[in-house]
């Protein structure tokens, strides 16, 4: 096995893993899997909003105390933060070093990059450039309440989500956000079940209808709530 030039050390499996293609692959597909499971949880959670605002209020209070008393108050809320941003940066980071390895492997690489680069390709990157944008801003909206419009109420996400979509804007980024997950959950599961083997031909009818219906029930659901604020069912 070849010597690392830089520490004269033989490479782990994990950084011979990680430096390889497919590597970098399998880091996407599971990191992705992760943000996806977490997202039909959040998007399962939100629902709850048309349940009224005590409903609401209380699931997220629910949310810092979950696991109590083994777990202090918080812990467990911090647990799934940090296995989430674990997950952002691992994808985030393999998707940007597979563009530059793929951009790097052309030939003739200046010329008409665009025209090389397939559609489904294009979407993904912006739509994870769009996705990550919108993380920022959401955080900031409605977990630190620096962005959000009008008095931001800890502890009452009811009345902070209603805020939010009784600005023509917060609908606006919400919305596209939320097109955008749809067109990139729908590539993106069945990128990461081909990576991981889960693949054949007679599985992939069925891998990409659970890719289309991911991607369908996650787009309705998270746009209903901002739908329903527009419409007045939720106020
Ligand atoms: C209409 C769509 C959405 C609504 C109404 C919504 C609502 C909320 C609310 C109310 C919170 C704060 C919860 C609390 O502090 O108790 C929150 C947190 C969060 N949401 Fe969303 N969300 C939506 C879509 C999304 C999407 C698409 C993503 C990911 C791409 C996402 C990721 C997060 C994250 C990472 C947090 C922070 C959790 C934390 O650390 O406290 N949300 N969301």
């Amino acid at each position: 096995m070849a010597l690392d030039t830089r520490t004269d050390r033989r490479p782990s499996f994990a950084g011979l893993m990680w430096r390889s293609t497919v590597g970098k692959k399998t880091v996407m597909a599971v990191s992705g899997l992760i943000m996806l499971l977490y997202l039909v949880v959040h998007m399962i959670g939100n629902l709850k909003i048309f349940f009224g605002a005590e409903t609401f209020d209380r699931y997220a209070h629910w949310l810092r105390v979950v696991g109590e008393p083994f777990m202090h108050e918080e812990w467990t809320l911090w647990l799934v933060r940090a296995v989430l941003v674990a997950a952002v940066v691992a994808h985030a980071a393999s998707a940007y070093q597979l563009s530059r390895r793929d951009i790097r492997a052309r030939p003739g690489r200046y010329v008409h990059r665009k025209a090389r680069t397939s559609y489904a390709t294009r979407t993904m990157r912006w739509g994870g450039i769009i996705l990550g944008l919108f993380i920022v801003w959401h955080v900031l909206d409605l977990t630190t309440g620096t962005v959000h419009p009008g008095g931001f109420s800890p502890g009452h996400p009811y009345q902070n989500v209603v805020d939010t979509f009784s600005t023509w804007y917060g609908n606006v980024i919400y919305v596209v956000a939320m097109l955008a997950l749809g067109l990139h959950v729908r590539h993106g599961f069945w990128s990461a079940a081909q990576t991981l083997g889960a693949g054949s031909r007679t599985r992939d009818r069925f891998l990409k209808s659970t890719a289309n219906a991911l991607a369908l029930v996650l787009t309705v659901g998270f746009v209903s709530v901002p739908v329903a604020v527009m419409t007045g069912v939720v106020s």
